[in-house]
């Protein structure tokens, strides 16, 4: 590539993506929870890059100046020219460095660069489109950066690392304009696979048939799959987060990703298994007191036998099967009903939509709840402040205890009544918390209409859907994701469109059990992994291979049998989905994203790597290394004994390694190597071998 001889032993690391101290979604929490890894790893070698917002930047990042003479040099040569940026440590477990970029400062550019893609690359782009913009401005502002950089700092090689379309337009910048780096672009997804599941299509059984310009076309999205697909063809490595999201992006971006790098969490390590039973528990009483407030002069449940299910992410309703669980909980509140069972099933929806803020209902819900724990409180100080007086008067001799009389007065008796009276409601709980912006046409809203979950007294499924994140200052259910989650019981996300789906796997290392599909990473992932994962608390519901309406009673009976479980079950189930942990663990994972660094850095500098050992690979000891000390983290399987120890699909110790499939072979190999149930094949693949063997 260069003349200049790099030290790839030590390379140098930029990630790059729009989620970057910039929270939207999933791939904020790729970025955010790996970096503890990839500190140990690189160390000061190790700089984010990301867009600046104003708004959140302070509160997620310390300035700082650089140390490295190049970077400086190269941010105040930019800054010459206008483009402003904030570096500093990003205030997240592992403190790493940041580079934002404000593309603001560079929107006088937006034409010519405009211009200049058209004449690089034919990628038209209409004048009206903000994110596309905002790309092609952060884009060309990154590749600017890597450039100057590279011209600067020559002593090491520079693994440039990007994610998803909204980042990565730096790479076929970087390629046509040969910046002496090494890319790899990982995507999250594909712009046409969420486009098309959105919509009534049958994506998984024509996924090769599509003419993909063409459907890019009819949705208005073809200059963002142009940059889409130019990042993943012009990237040395390109990998995906899943097999299901590596087959699709071979069909619809037309390249085959090297590899898939599973994503990660950090997990806590617990002393002891109580420690996180607890949390639940407290957890849990914080639910129990919005429930209180929401279903206040309804509240004629018994919260020992509430069993709290949510599902939760960004709003797009089918993809993430929310139109699934809406119907599955009507046909479980059906069969609770007709069983007679005792236990009210609390359903949340968290999904952030447009709204006007809280109804005032909902506050006036936990108002009431509020005043009347206050006033019991203070009645029940006065009574025992009588019962003292009452007690210390007596001269030990006659011992007659006070009547009730004696101790509520006629004032506390107003006092309660009144409070009670407040409790009085005509209309039925309110099913949403907010006042929706287009309550009429929202499809959550108009899905529960549908099949009349109006929390009405002999429902024994109540709904709440509350449109917008968790946040532990909001005034009605004021708390932290992580805290809720803990609280709930059971997490269902039966998506539709799901390349990986960090919500159950959230759950699994918080040790609370989940539903999810065979059609999101996550759940494949888990059903590649383990033998029988609803055994562990992981349900995988079958969106593939059967019709909607057995899926949707393939997730009640789901959700009725975890109905009927008792509280010792349902303990012993979190201690067992608990123990999955160590499966997503970065500590595990993050070797995938060590192997891809390396087979970047082989193919772009292939003389480092051939020259000395003969051996293209990562180094191999490295690499044995690595998958052998990691076996899942056995060690923190603990003693095998109760609860008993999943059953693992591979023989021997398994690895995270075997999963990730990362190899320089994957390009020239068939389709026949992902991971997961057979895919729909056409005729002219099958003669080439398909369908493909399960692995
Ligand atoms: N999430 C959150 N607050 C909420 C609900 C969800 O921070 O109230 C986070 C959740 O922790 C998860 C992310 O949103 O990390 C959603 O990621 P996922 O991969 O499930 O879906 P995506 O939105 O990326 O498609
Ligand atoms: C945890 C706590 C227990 C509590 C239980 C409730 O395990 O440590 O003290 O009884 O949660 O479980 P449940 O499934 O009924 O919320
Ligand atoms: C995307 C996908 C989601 C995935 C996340 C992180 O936003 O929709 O399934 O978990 O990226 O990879």
């Amino acid at each position: 590539m260069s003349e200049i001889k790099r030290d790839t032993k030590n390379p140098l690391l930029f990630e790059c993506a729009w989620e970057v101290a910039n929270k939207v979604g999933g791939i904020y929490t790729v970025i955010k929870t790996k970096v503890p890894v990839t500190v140990s790893e690189y160390g000061d070698r190790y700089c984010l890059i990301g867009p600046l917002s104003y708004k959140s930047a302070p509160m997620e990042v310390e300035a700082e100046e650089p140390t490295d003479p190049h970077l400086a040099g190269t941010l105040d040569s930019l800054r010459a020219a206008g483009v402003k940026s904030l570096y500093g440590r990003w205030l997240i477990e592992g403190n790493p460095h940041v580079l934002l970029f404000d593309t603001g400062s560079q929107y006088i550019r937006l034409d010519e660069w405009k211009g200049d893609l058209w004449n690089l690359a034919g990628i038209p782009t209409p004048p009206n489109d903000h994110e596309t913009n905002e790309t092609i401005v952060f884009g060309y502002i990154v590749a600017w950066f890597l450039g100057e950089y590279v011209s600067r700092r020559l002593d090491k090689a520079v693994v440039a690392h990007f994610h998803e379309w909204q980042a990565g337009l730096a790479i076929p910048l970087c390629r046509k304009r040969h910046i002496d780096v090494t890319t790899v672009f990982t995507t999250h997804a594909t712009l046409l696979g969420r486009y098309l599941c959105a919509g009534s299509v049958d994506f998984y059984n024509n996924l090769q048939y599509f003419d993909v310009d063409h459907e890019a076309g009819k949705r208005g999205i073809y200059h963002r799959y142009c940059i889409e697909r130019s990042s993943a063809h012009c990237a040395d490595v390109f990998t995906t987060v899943s097999h299901i999201t590596a087959y699709e992006s071979e069909h619809l971006l037309k390249r085959k990703p090297d590899g898939v790098l599973p994503n990660g969490l950090n997990v806590v390590k617990f002393q002891a298994m109580h420690e996180f039973q607890n949390l639940h528990q407290t957890a849990k009483s914080k639910i129990n007191d919005f429930v209180r407030g929401h279903f206040y002069g309804h509240y004629d449940f018994n919260l020992d036998d509430t069993l709290y299910m949510f599902t939760a992410g960004r709003y797009e309703y089918r993809n993430k099967g929310v139109d699934m669980f809406i119907e599955s909980l009507a046909r479980l509140n059906y069969r609770l009903k007709k069983s007679d069972s005792k236990t009210t099933v609390v359903a949340f929806i968290i999904m952030p939509a447009s709204t006007h803020s809280y109804t005032i209902d909902a506050l006036k819900g936990q108002a009431v709840t509020k005043q009347l724990r206050d006033t019991v409180t203070e009645i029940q100080n006065r009574i025992g402040a009588r019962l003292f007086e009452y007690a210390i008067r007596t001269n030990g001799e006659h011992v007659a205890l006070p009547t009730p009389d004696d101790l509520l007065s006629e004032e506390d008796k107003v006092l309660l009544k009144r409070r009670i009276f407040a409790l009085k409601r005509n209309a039925l709980p309110p099913v949403t918390t907010h006042n929706m912006a287009d309550d009429a046409n929202d499809p959550i809203l108009s899905q529960i209409r549908r099949v009349q979950l109006f929390n009405s007294q002999s429902d024994r499924v109540k709904v709440v859907f509350h449109p917008d994140f968790l946040n532990s200052n909001n005034p009605i259910l004021g708390m932290d994701y992580e805290e809720f989650v803990r609280g709930c019981h059971l997490g269902v996300f039966p998506s539709y469109y799901e390349p990986w789906g960090y919500t159950p796997a959230e759950c699994t290392v918080m040790g609370i059990p989940s539903i999810t599909t065979n059609l999101s990473g996550f759940g494949c992932f888990m059903q590649d992994l383990i033998e029988r994962p609803q055994d562990e608390g992981c349900y995988i519901v079958d969106r593939r291979s059967q019709s909607v309406d057995d899926s949707v009673n393939h997730l009640t009976d789901h959700m009725f049998s975890f109905c009927t479980k008792t509280r010792r079950q349902r303990i012993n189930q979190r201690n067992r989905v608990e123990r999955l942990s160590p499966l997503l663990d970065w500590k595990n994972l993050g070797i995938e994203y060590s192997k891809a660094r390396q087979l970047a850095l082989r193919r772009a500098y292939p003389e480092s790597f051939y020259g000395e050992s003969g051996y293209a690979g990562y180094e191999e000891g490295e690499g044995e290394d690595v998958d052998g000390g990691f076996g899942f983290g056995m060690e923190r399987m603990g003693p095998q004994s109760v609860p008993a120890s999943p059953r693992y699909k591979m023989s021997g110790i398994a690895t995270p390694g075997d999963i990730g499939t990362l190899t320089e072979e994957m390009q020239v190999l068939g389709t026949s190597d992902y991971r997961g149930i057979p895919w729909p094949v056409s005729a002219e693949e099958e003669d080439e071998g398909y369908p493909f063997p399960l692995v």
